[in-house]
Parts: C-alpha cells; sequence; structure tokens
C-alpha cells in the first residue's frame, strides 16, 4: 500500500489526504498545533459534504493520522505539498508556506534513504516549482532532484462546496515534471487509486502544468466577466434578458454554456487571487496584462453596479434600509474571502444605508470583515423586516424557497434585487423585482 504525505491542511489539502486514505495510508501535516489537534479528534471547520465521515473513517481505520512534525512524512512514497498561497499588496503570491515546506521536507530527506515523490499541489506561478521549491529541497537534503527523489506539479481542479466529489471524480490529471521517472511514479499511483475511474491524463513539464492551472481559472474567471458585462447591456432594454443570451450562446459547442451565470461578480479564495497574481506576473514577463485586467475590472466595479441599480431604485440611499440576502462567496458554503457581499455591505454603509444582512452558513465569518457596522440576522424573514431593498447575494436553497408574499409581509417597501437570478418574475410580480441582466421598463 503506497504511503502518502499532505502538507497544508487546508481545503485542498485536508480534501485531498481524507479522499486518499479511503485506499491508502495517508499522514497529514500542518505547523499550525490547534489544527492538527482538532483534527486528530476527527474535527474540522471545513463544512465540506462528506469530508467528517471520511475523517471519522481514516482515523478508526489507522489509515490517516496528523502531525506537525515533519520527519513523521519519512517513508512516504508521495508528498503533496497543498499550503496556501495568498495575495501579497502588489498581488503577487506569498511563497513563504511553500519555502518553508520545502526546507522542511529537504531536512527530513537528509541523511535518509527516503526518496520521495514530491507533488506542488498549492497555485503558483509558473517556474516555481523547478526555480524555487527544486533548489529548497535540493539545498536543504543535500541531494539531487532526478537522482535521488523526484519533484512533480499537479495542480488542483476541486471547488469549495463539492471538493470531495471533486476530488473521487477529476475531470483530468495533470502532471508536470522534469523527468519521464517522476511523472511515471505520479501517473501509476494515480491510476492505481482511481483504476477504472481514472481520467484522462495530461503529462507534461512542471511550468506547463502550472501554467494549466492559471488559465483554466482565468478563462472560467474570463466567462464570467464577459456574461457580467453582456448583463449590463441587456439591462438598458426592456425584455432583453442576459440568461437567454447566455443559453443561446452555450448551445454552441465551441462556447459550452457553464460558468454564464450573470451575477454579482466571482469572489472566494481562488479567481480573484489568482487573477490578481497573472497580472503581476505578466506583468515581471514584459507582458500587457490588459486582457485579463479586463476581466478583473469587471469583477472589482460588479458590487458598484448592484450599488447603482439599488440606488435609481430606491431614489438615493442615504437612510434606507437595505437586506443583504447571502455573505458567503457562493452558495453552500460559509467561505467570505473576496465575497462580493462583503463589498458591497462596505459600499452601502458608505452610501449611508443601514444594513442588516443574512447568510445561513456565513454570519460568523462576515463578522471578521463587517464587525458592527451591520446588524445580523438569524432568519432570511428577520433580515428583510423593515428594510426597503432586499438584495440576494447568493443562491442558498433557503433564499430560493422565500414567496413573494412574505416579502410583501415584512418588508417596508416590497423591492427585491435579485443577483443571482433565483426568482420567477412571472411569480413575483406582486413585488418590485430587478434581477441582474434583465431589461425591464422604467416603472
Ligand atoms: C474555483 C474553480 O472552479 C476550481 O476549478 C479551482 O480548483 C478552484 O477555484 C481553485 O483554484 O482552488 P471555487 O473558487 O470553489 O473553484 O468556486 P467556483 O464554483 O468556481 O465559483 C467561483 C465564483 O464564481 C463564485 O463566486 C461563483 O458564484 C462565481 N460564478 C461561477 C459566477 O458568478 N457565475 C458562474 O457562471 C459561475
Amino acid at each position: 500500500m503506497y504511503r502518502v504525505g499532505v502538507v497544508g491542511l487546508g481545503y485542498v489539502g485536508l480534501c485531498t489526504g481524507a479522499v486518499l486514505a479511503k485506499k491508502l495510508e495517508v499522514v497529514g501535516l500542518d505547523v499550525d498545533a490547534r489544527k492538527v489537534k482538532s483534527l486528530r479528534k476527527g474535527m474540522t471547520a471545513i463544512p465540506e459534504k462528506g469530508l467528517q465521515q471520511l475523517l471519522k473513517w481514516g482515523l478508526d481505520s489507522g489509515r490517516l493520522s496528523f502531525t506537525s512534525d515533519y520527519n513523521e512524512l519519512a517513508g512516504s512514497d508521495f508528498v503533496f505539498i497543498a499550503v496556501g498561497t495568498p495575495s501579497l499588496t502588489s498581488g503577487e503570491i506569498d511563497l513563504r508556506h511553500v519555502e518553508s515546506s520545502a526546507a522542511s521536507i529537504g531536512k527530513a530527506i537528509r541523511g535518509s534513504g527516503w526518496e520521495p515523490v514530491i507533488v506542488m499541489k498549492s497555485t503558483v506561478v509558473p517556474g516555481t516549482t523547478d526555480g524555487v521549491v527544486t533548489g529548497l529541497l535540493e539545498t536543504h537534503s543535500g541531494k539531487r532532484v532526478g537522482k535521488d527523489f523526484e519533484v512533480c506539479s499537479n495542480p488542483e481542479f476541486l471547488r469549495e462546496g463539492s471538493a470531495i466529489q471533486d476530488t473521487l471524480n477529476p475531470d483530468r490529471i495533470v502532471i508536470g515534471s522534469r523527468s519521464r521517472k517522476g511523472s511515471r511514479r505520479l501517473e501509476a499511483f494515480w491510476r492505481a487509486f482511481y483504476g477504472r475511474k481514472a481520467p484522462l491524463f495530461v503529462v507534461t513539464d512542471n511550468t506547463t502544468a502550472e501554467l494549466v492551472k492559471y488559465s483554466s481559472n482565468a478563462f472560467l474567471a474570463t466567462k464570467i466577466s464577459f456574461i457580467n458585462f453582456i448583463s449590463r447591456i441587456a439591462e438598458k432594454f426592456p425584455g432583453c434578458d442576459v440568461n437567454v443570451v447566455a443559453k443561446a450562446m452555450g448551445l454552441d459547442p465551441r462556447i459550452g454554456p457553464s460558468f454564464l451565470e450573470a451575477g454579482p461578480g466571482y469572489g472566494g479564495s481562488c479567481f480573484p487571487k489568482d487573477l490578481k497574481a497573472l497580472i503581476a506576473f505578466s506583468e515581471a514577463l514584459g507582458l500587457d496584462p490588459g486582457m485579463i485586467n479586463s476581466v478583473d475590472m469587471v469583477n472589482e466595479t460588479q458590487p458598484q453596479h448592484v450599488l447603482s441599480l439599488a440606488e435609481g431604485t430606491l431614489g438615493g440611499l442615504q437612510g434606507k434600509r437595505v437586506a443583504i440576502l447571502g455573505l458567503a462567496f457562493k452558495a453552500g458554503t460559509s467561505d467570505v474571502r473576496e465575497s462580493r457581499s462583503i463589498v458591497l455591505a462596505r459600499l452601502f454603509l458608505s452610501h449611508g444605508a443601514e444594513l442588516r444582512v443574512y447568510d445561513p452558513r456565513a454570519t460568523d465569518e462576515a463578522r471578521r470583515f463587517l464587525g458592527d457596522s451591520v446588524a445580523y440576522t438569524r432568519s432570511a424573514m428577520d433580515c428583510i423586516r423593515g428594510s426597503d431593498v432586499a438584495v440576494v447575494m447568493n443562491a442558498e436553497s433557503e433564499f430560493r424557497r422565500l414567496k413573494p408574499a412574505e416579502f410583501l409581509k415584512h418588508m417596508r417597501r416590497a423591492t427585491v434585487l435579485d443577483t443571482r437570478r433565483i426568482y420567477d418574475p412571472g411569480r413575483f410580480s406582486m413585488v418590485e423585482l430587478f434581477q441582474l441582466g434583465r431589461g425591464v421598463a422604467k416603472r
């Protein structure tokens, strides 16, 4: 049975480790001793479907263990590096955690007969695995890549909210390596793990693999910003609907239907950070990042656009009571990082509005960003009570279930701004319903 080490127990590391422990022996490492202590008891703050059960199963069966000591990784066939690469103010990524984990793994290899494959899962700009990680591993181990150990790049494509399912059913596996020996070992590992369910493999060099990750996220973000820009045009024409435009566009197999849902803009820990990193990286290469800049710019201005729609409807925002339904960057998660809701809430506050906010899972997280500046409520109904406009910012099922009569009954003025297109205008004819990307005649 393979033995695997996973360094960094955030979303990617923990979900990958927990899934691998279904079949293999896994040692998860994190420098945060408190996190390790909780994980040993089977506790995690990551609310992924199925994760809790996998953790329990892994711990009970003895297949999954947690540590903060790099020496406990020794003997692993593979060590996956899945530490965070947060943004610096310049937009570049902060490689501090990648560097320290590579150095620590190197030290654990030093003087041992251990010949692992070190696998980069963290999102890093092209050239990092060869230029930074490999050098640190060699320096600290005193050994040579390609001779004593291997280094591969294996970017991750899982999504928050469906991380376990995505890990169990990947649509492709991209493997970068400097040597055929490294990529063969990693490919054999994944083929053994997935068996007949193994997806397509793309085997390439480390830098290309790193570029695949940025290109995939940047392309998905481009689709979103593109349709968000088109939705601004559609809103200018009564009867025009961006959803119909997106549907018709998506029927062209060259375009495809996914990631064409207009909304308040993309958030989360990946797209905004990756786009900014790609911009900074392109500039450093002497390239004009104009194209990616535009994608970022549409996203940055989308909350302002939502605010203008609310302002136009209410005729000013000073003293108006605004309810924001949905704080997480998308439904099904408690993550508010780069959430457009947080940006929008701050914009409303700066325009003198009074704010009540609600999310079924993300209230505690949002409090860390919004503090006491807003009123947090315990239900959607409580949130909309007495308000002049309700702005729906994510597609939680609790919001989908709200009935027009409830808005009419509880709000001071029943105006609903649906940025996720979750309400049927036919059913909502009794309230003033405004939807992103749907032009309506001036009332
Ligand atoms: C994203 C990618 O989808 C994953 O493939 C990738 O592995 C991950 O980033 C990462 O790099 O770690 P995630 O951030 O979990 O995953 O979220 P998505 O489901 O992709 O949504 C991102 C944002 O785009 C959300 O705010 C969502 O509401 C928004 N979105 C998505 C739209 O506004 N419209 C769409 O049509 C789709």
